[in-house]
């Protein structure tokens, strides 16, 4: 099976998951990336079955209009029942790194605001020790430097992703060669740098549940 096909797999997997959650009522986050983009056009087929969607990322709003699925501004819903969405690694415990698709965070606000967050992946996305792939950090541009200096005091190699501008118009910092041998606590340090907007470690709210495609099927893992 290719990684597209995985991806399909695990997009088709977790509509599945979530349709016992889909009542007239019932708002759904919506991630970003070609995972995700995956599942909202699975989640267009049942488009008729729930309230609408909150999305992560202009990029998927758009995908999710383009279906005819209601997207609501996070502010004006009360109750988000299940977020789903993909991740660059996962370790075993539900900890993700994520922000390749440089939305890491209106990702983290939305999974912070779900009643439960499905993560989708294939399985090149599980890890042992997050931190081969570099760790995003969105900035105020103006603290770009600043930042970067803090990070190398941290033990990164901070990398400055030229040409990106994130939806909430800030800057991206992909921070090489971090073990991340306890990522909560790696996750406050970042945070705690005056001019960082969000980290892509999903430790504090991690996933719930991880549907992992693999060559032998998709698995289902929970913390
Ligand atoms: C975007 C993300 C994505 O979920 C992550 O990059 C995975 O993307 P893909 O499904 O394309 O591999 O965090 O900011």
């Amino acid at each position: 099976m290719t990684q597209d096909e995985l991806k399909q797999a695990v997009a088709e997997a977790a509509v599945k998951y979530i349709l016992p959650m889909l009542e007239d009522d019932t708002i759904v986050g919506v991630g970003t990336g070609s995972t995700a983009n995956l599942f909202i056009d699975e989640l267009a087929k049942y488009k008729n079955d729930f309230d609408g969607t909150v999305a992560s990322s202009e990029a998927s709003a758009e995908r999710l209009k383009k279906h005819g699925i209601p997207v609501y501004e996070l502010n004006s819903v009360g109750n988000i029942r299940v977020y789903v969405d993909g991740a660059d690694e996962s370790n075993e415990y539900l900890h993700l790194i994520k922000g390749g698709g440089a939305a890491l965070t209106r990702e983290k606000i939305v999974a912070a605001c779900s009643e439960e967050f499905v993560c989708i992946a294939d399985e090149s996305k599980m890890v042992k020790v997050l931190g081969d792939f570099p760790l995003p950090v969105e900035v105020i541009p103006m603290a770009r430097g600043y930042v970067a200096r803090e990070l190398v005091k941290l033990g990164g190699d901070p990398v400055y992703r030229e040409g990106v501008i994130t939806d909430n118009g800030n800057q991206i910092l992909d921070v090489y060669n971090l073990d991340i041998l306890n990522p909560a606590e790696l996750e406050k340090s970042i945070d705690g740098i005056v001019g960082v907007v969000t980290n892509g470690l999903f430790a504090k709210r991690p996933a719930d549940v991880l549907l992992l495609a693999t060559k032998e099927g998709v698995k289902t893992l929970k913390r």
